[in-house]
């Protein structure tokens, strides 16, 4: 790694991509990396630090997420955090134990602010905690720097060897000053310059680039979606005319997005991207016929996405490379990162396939969160209007349909879909609703319409705010509003004759249904 870098050592827990995200927003890069990682990648790839993750995990449990003694003796700072703190605490001599309070949620923290960590923090700081163990006794060396009512150490520093163990949960937007914490190890304690930004990634991804295609023909897989569009663009700025886009329309899509697609980025558009649609419904329905568990629909739409690029690639002749707009929650989630369990495989990470007909795959925004590529996007100098779009899974509807996808399923859903973003945009709330759309259950029941009995498919209405996709509330959509979308759609859509609301959070639920 050239550039200035911390990185995160993932102990389980499930704010991890939220700790680098937060380092990110410090305009200091930051990567996940496995606790398995070795000391000698770790000292190879030389950060200016390393945080350690909370963990689901007790650290004095048989088995229990560990590391070497020799990651505290780097002369790298170390911040450890929950887990990380206790695991800190218990490697180097302190002790300990579990709690015989449970503390969770808000509390209130006592901190020292003569600390380098707290520098600028008010004295008294609400912070989020969620933890069994506590640390009994700190380690030799150490300071006890913070504490609550409850927990006698909140945090802990041993400031000449740069090692700093933190309770509570910085890195969540409930912790006040939690930002200034992370700011003040990676700025003040680390040293870092706080050089990381859109700007400088454009320009030098766009070198990179031209450097590695050469004079290869590049083939880019466009949706129309944030993270591809941005791909293109960077691409097309890159290598020009090398760069073909293929827009596979699997039939998936929402009502008349194939069309808006062309639109804006077909030869009639400002960009030049030799841009091909390719239609391909047919055939996504042909193989999608019967199957109903979520990951082998994930995995077909993938697959079958690759297919129709090669032959794309084929028809146009020598492609060298292909470009996917993967970015970096995706390859998190998708187990490759970090320790944190695989949800679902990402449509652009867990769908590809093992033999490829390329030479290689560019993946651009491969290190970037959702929020650095819109502002990457900008920096492109692609509207906002398609930039803040909301986000659209690869696998289309085939995830917001239930079970079987066939092509009628498809028609209710894109219908009572186009309903509902029609109404949320009547009543102004598609600028302040993070996520919205509908929804095709798998359940058939009974109804009556003009006295006649009916048996046909519920639609579920989906509505969540979320700042980072990792985490979401159900969205709070007037019951007027409701009541509009669901008499339009039991009208307008042949083949619904129930409407439900999805109140579930994330987690428990994950914001599409599959
Ligand atoms: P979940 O359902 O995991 O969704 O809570 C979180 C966010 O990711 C989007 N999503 C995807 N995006 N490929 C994508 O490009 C996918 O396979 C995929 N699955 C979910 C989802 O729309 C939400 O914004």
């Amino acid at each position: 790694m050239e550039r200035e870098s911390i990185i995160v050592l993932d102990f389980g827990g499930q704010y991890n991509q939220l700790v680098a995200r937060r380092v990110r927003e410090c305009n200091v890069y930051c990567e996940i990396y496995s606790y398995k990682t070795d000391l000698a990648k770790i000292r190879e790839m030389n950060p200016k630090g390393i945080i350690l993750t909370g963990g689901p995990n007790s650290c004095y449990g048989e088995g229990a997420p560990t590391y070497s003694k020799e990651l505290f003796e780097l002369g790298i700072p170390v911040l450890g955090l929950c887990y990380g703190a206790q695991l800190m605490q218990l490697i180097l001599g302190g002790r300990v134990e579990k709690a015989p309070v449970r503390e969770y949620g808000k509390t209130e923290v006592f901190v020292e602010t003569d600390s380098q960590l707290f520098a600028g923090v008010s004295p008294v700081t609400t912070c989020w905690m969620s933890h069994f163990d506590y640390i009994s006794q700190i380690a030799p060396g150490f300071r006890i720097c913070a504490h609550t009512a409850d927990c006698p150490v909140a945090a802990a520093e041993c400031e000449e060897k740069g090692l700093y163990a933190i309770q509570f949960h910085p890195e969540v937007l409930h912790t006040c000053e939690g930002t200034q914490m992370l700011s003040n190890f990676v700025k003040q304690i680390c040293g870092c310059a706080g050089d990381w930004r859109m700007d400088s990634f454009v320009e030098n991804s766009i070198a990179e680039i031209r450097r590695k295609v050469g004079g290869g023909r590049v083939l880019c897989a466009l949706s129309g979606g944030v993270d591809s569009s941005v791909a293109a663009v960077l691409l097309s700025k890159a290598v020009g005319k090398q760069l073909t886009c293929v827009f596979v329309d699997h039939g998936l899509l929402r009502k008349d997005e194939g069309d808006e697609v062309e639109r804006v980025f077909g030869p009639e558009g400002p960009y030049d991207l030799n841009f091909v649609r390719v239609n391909a419904q047919e055939r996504y329905y042909k193989k999608l016929a019967g199957v109903t568990e979520p990951e082998e629909k994930r995995k077909i739409i993938g697959e079958e996405f690759i297919r129709v690029f090669e032959e794309e690639a084929q028809k146009i002749g020598a492609v060298d490379f292909l470009v996917q707009g993967t970015i970096y929650p995706d390859v998190v989630e998708s187990g490759l990162g970090g320790e944190s369990a695989v949800i679902k495989s990402h449509h652009n990470v867990g769908g590809l396939p093992d033999c490829v007909d390329f030479k290689e795959i560019i993946e651009p925004l491969r290190d970037l969160f959702k929020d650095e590529v819109r502002k990457a996007g900008l920096e492109l100098g692609i509207p906002e209007y398609l930039v803040f779009r909301q986000p659209f899974p690869g696998p289309g509807l085939g995830i917001r349909i239930i079970g079987e996808v066939t092509a009628e399923k498809v028609r209710i859903v894109q219908e009572a879909d186009a309903i509902y973003r029609e109404e949320i945009a009547k009543a102004g709330l598609d600028k302040t609703v993070g996520q919205y759309f509908a929804a095709l259950t798998n359940m058939r029941s009974v109804g009556v319409m003009g006295d006649e009995r009916t048996y046909d498919y519920a639609v579920a209405l989906r509505a969540v705010n979320t700042v980072d996709f990792m985490t979401a509330e159900c969205a709070d959509v007037p019951y007027e509003v409701l009541q509009t979308v669901m008499g339009r759609i039991i009208n307008e859509v042949r083949g619904v004759n129930r409407v439900m609301y999805d109140l579930t959070s994330k987690p428990p639920g994950t914001i599409e249904f599959e």
